[in-house]
């Protein structure tokens, strides 16, 4: 029996890549069977929730997860008793016990000028972030009354250990965990756990620790610097739309969100891109990239994975640019140029 992929196409530009990546993966010849289901704001619209029951009930039962993008001025409130797209987003990634997010930032030579960034910067950059996904600020309590606010950010031991080892394995050689030490006690448990696993079970890797403020500054000052960023969820989200920038764009950012067990969920970094959504402009590469992050660590197709990998860097090589990448070609060309190469 062919493999199960749940699709949530969700809002904004995400049906539109989502028809990109089955197109790459249909080129492959790859036999899939797909369930579509509605996501975040369309699920609002129909169910008055961004994850129904039944959604995350058939995602827990698929093989894999292949998400687009979530969100749209139309479902923004202020208002706590509102269901929000995010929520689907959240919900799904605790409900699968997703607590880590592969993040791989690798500029491709094509598009080294396709970045504000200088091209000796950037050349040869090859690093990850392996962000926490499932504790934090995200799912600490939270309070709002009119007047005051709180958002609880809880880590416990075991939730540090799992993603430690996550970060430690994905290294050759270093890896940079960072955080807030110097003020926040979540941070200060986080460096003593990362600590003892790297002492106990992965003293051949190096391990470094630096404050989430220079680590920002760095990744942008010495690219090259970093191999694995192992750090929490919110500082993770926020690194990770930077780091985007060595590549050229947040449309170039697969990611892998994984837990211990399948299936994993296999999303771009981006979001749903309201700005543009609708005009036919939207970047369909990270959503394609996401496609083979679930064919490798989904499926083990590692050679399919590195089809597409390949075939995205050859589309570039040939001069494709979507407009995030200083271009003119629409989502249709970009896939069309890539398909080109399968
Ligand atoms: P965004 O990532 O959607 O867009 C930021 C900027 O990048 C915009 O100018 C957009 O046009 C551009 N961009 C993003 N993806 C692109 C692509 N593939 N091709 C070309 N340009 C692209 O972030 P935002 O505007 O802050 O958020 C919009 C909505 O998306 C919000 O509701 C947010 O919560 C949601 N969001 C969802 C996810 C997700 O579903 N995983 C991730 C981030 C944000
Ligand atoms: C991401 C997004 C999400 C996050 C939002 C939409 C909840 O920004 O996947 O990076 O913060 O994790
Ligand atoms: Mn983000």
């Amino acid at each position: 029996m062919a493999p199960r992929v749940i699709l949530l196409p969700g809002d904004g530009i995400g049906p539109e890549i989502m028809q990109s990546a089955l197109e790459a993966l249909s080129a492959l010849g790859v036999e899939l069977d797909y369930e579509e289901h509605l996501f975040g704001g369309a699920a609002i619209d129909a169910h008055g929730t961004a994850l129904t029951g039944e959604t995350l009930t058939a995602c827990k039962s698929a093989d894999a997860v292949l998400l687009a993008a979530v969100g749209g001025p139309q479902w923004d409130t202020t208002d706590p008793d509102k269901p929000r797209p995010e929520q689907g987003l959240l919900g799904l990634r605790k409900g699968l016990d997703l607590f880590a997010n592969l993040r791989p930032v690798k500029p491709i030579p094509a598009l080294y000028d396709a970045s504000p960034l200088k091209r000796e910067l950037i050349e040869r950059t090859n690093l990850i972030v392996v962000r926490e996904l499932t504790g934090g600020i995200y799912f600490g309590a939270k309070t709002r009354s009119e007047d005051r606010a709180s958002d609880d950010c809880v880590y416990t031991r075991a939730e540090i250990e799992r993603i430690a080892r996550i970060g430690f394995s994905t290294a050759s050689s270093r890896v940079t965990s960072v955080d807030k030490a110097n003020v926040l006690e979540t941070s200060r448990l986080w460096r003593e756990v990362v600590r003892e696993i790297h002492k106990r079970e992965f003293p051949n890797i190096e391990l470094e620790h630096l404050l989430v403020d220079n680590a920002s500054m760095k990744l942008i000052a010495a690219p090259r610097h970093f191999e694995v960023i192992l750090t929490e969820n919110m500082f993770g989200d926020i690194l990770s739309d930077e780091a985007a920038m060595l590549t050229g764009s947040i449309g170039m950012l697969p990611s892998a969100s994984l837990g211990d067990q399948k299936p994993g969920v296999f999303e771009p970094v981006h979001g749903s891109a309201p700005d543009i959504a609708g005009t036919g402009q939207a970047n369909p590469l990270a959503m394609i990239l996401s496609a083979a992050l679930m064919l490798r660590h989904g499926f083990r197709l590692e050679n399919e994975a590195a089809a597409v990998e390949s075939a995205v860097e050859q589309a570039l090589a040939e001069g494709l640019r979507t407009p995030d990448l200083g271009g003119t070609a629409t989502t249709k060309e970009a896939t069309q140029a890539v398909l080109k190469y399968l």
